[in-house]
């Protein structure tokens, strides 16, 4: 069974209840069981992580290397812009990556335009809200090699 990663950095336990006309209505767990559901029916199983703690993120993508998992979907957030550490660890995994932002970070303030992550992610998605994730899992299910 193919295993896939789902990263949140910072602050987006609070979804739902933050800036709502930014980042939307729905709260994490509402996405996290969205991407489990879309999970199941392709016989895949995702893991869901939400961590305020940068270290916590990196031990994360360390232990992913080791057990498996095929991708990592993440929002490193406010990390995305900042974060040589978290991007130094994704260059370590070897499974692939797809960096998924619920806003359209290019429109907003210019320290947003930059990600660190970018420089690993296979694609990125920024701008679709929590569909965002969706699209993210279903491009890793449609590519699945048949006998992988
Ligand atoms: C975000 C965009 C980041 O700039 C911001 O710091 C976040 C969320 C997004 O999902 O749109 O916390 O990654």
């Amino acid at each position: 069974m193919n295993k896939v990663l789902v990263l949140h950095g910072p602050n987006l336990n609070l979804l739902g209840t933050r800036q709502p006309e930014i980042y939307g209505d729905e709260t994490l767990a509402d996405i996290d069981n969205g991407l489990r559901e879309q999970a199941v029916l392709a016989g895949w199983e995702v893991t869901c992580r939400q961590s305020n703690h940068e270290g916590e993120l990196i031990d994360w993508i360390h232990a992913a290397r080791l057990d498996a998992t095929a991708a990592i979907i993440i929002n490193p957030a406010a990390y995305t812009h900042t974060s040589v550490a978290i991007l130094d660890a994704l260059n370590a995994f070897e499974g692939r990556v797809i960096e998924v932002h619920l806003s359209n970070v290019h429109k907003r303030e210019a320290f947003r335009h930059h990600s660190y992550v970018s420089l690993r992610a296979d694609g990125v998605i920024a701008g679709l809200g929590s569909q965002g994730y969706q699209a993210a899992l279903s491009a890793l299910i449609a590519s699945e090699k048949p006998n992988a």
